[in-house]
């Protein structure tokens, strides 16, 4: 397979299928996980993104949506900085009932829609800016995913792709590898009675492409002017690249 791989999924409708109903069973819980998990470093990373393309989402007729949006937490972080609004997607309904209410608490200006990242319901070529965090690794097909990002942006249009990634450096990795893989799915599995989806999350990062060569996949997939950063000593990176 091409994409995230879970344990028992043997093709990769059945891999969706799995991360589907995981995302599923976490989503009540999946925001205290998160925060707790990441000592709220998670916020930083999705504000340095919002950063990063703030460039765009200051332009009042891009058009902006954020895929894997889980319980939006990205999608309200580009909604603060942006009058026109922007657009959420994800296929996992729970997910996205907790993405909705806080929007509407809010008040922010995000419209969300259920959906699948590998067969979005737009049109070539429609926007300007598509973002993903943390969402690109659970994909089934890696290709299929660029190759999808790529063909609903128009020219000059930029994808940023937020990942949890591989720290270059050995020990820290060394620690990290610990932390992830021994107490992660002990904590995440405490705060949400799910130990198999904090198993499967350092898991799928271990597999899932080091830095250099999601920036060599984007540059296959036809993205140019490819960038990506290290944050946190690589235990995340972001990428963006132009179409
Ligand atoms: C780790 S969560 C990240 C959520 C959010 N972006 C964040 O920053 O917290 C991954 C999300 O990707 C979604 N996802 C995974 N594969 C997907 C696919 N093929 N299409 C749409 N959403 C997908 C899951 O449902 C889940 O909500």
């Amino acid at each position: 397979m091409k994409g995230a791989t879970p344990a028992g999924a043997s093709n990769e409708q059945e891999a969706a299928r799995w991360v589907r109903g995981m995302f599923g069973r976490v989503a009540y819980r999946y925001d205290l996980a998160n925060h707790v998990l990441s000592c709220n470093i998670d916020r930083l990373w999705r504000a340095h993104t919002v950063r990063k393309v703030g460039a765009i989402l200051d332009r009042p007729e891009a058009r902006v949506l954020d895929i894997c949006c889980g319980t939006g937490d990205l999608v309200l972080a580009l909604a603060g900085r942006r009058r026109a609004g922007v657009l959420g997607s994800d296929f996992c309904h729970p997910m996205l009932v907790e993405a909705r209410r806080k929007v509407e608490r809010r008040g922010a200006r995000a419209s969300l829609f259920e959906s699948d990242a590998l067969a979005l319901p737009l049109r070539d070529a429609s926007l300007d800016l598509l973002t993903v965090a943390f969402g690109f690794r659970n994909l089934a097909n890696y290709d299929a995913g660029l190759a999808e990002i790529r063909r609903v942006l128009r020219p000059g249009g930029m994808a940023a792709i937020l990942e949890f990634s591989q720290p270059p450096n050995r020990a820290f990795a060394a620690v990290y590898n610990f932390y992830s893989r021994r107490i992660l799915p002990w904590i995440g599995g405490l705060l949400t009675g799910h130990r198999e989806a904090y198993t499967y999350l350092p898991e799928s990062v271990r597999k899932f492409p080091d830095a250099p060569q999601l920036a060599a996949d984007m540059g296959r997939a036809g993205f140019r002017n490819i960038e990506y950063e290290y944050l946190t000593g690589g235990i995340a990176a972001l990428h963006v690249g132009r179409v």
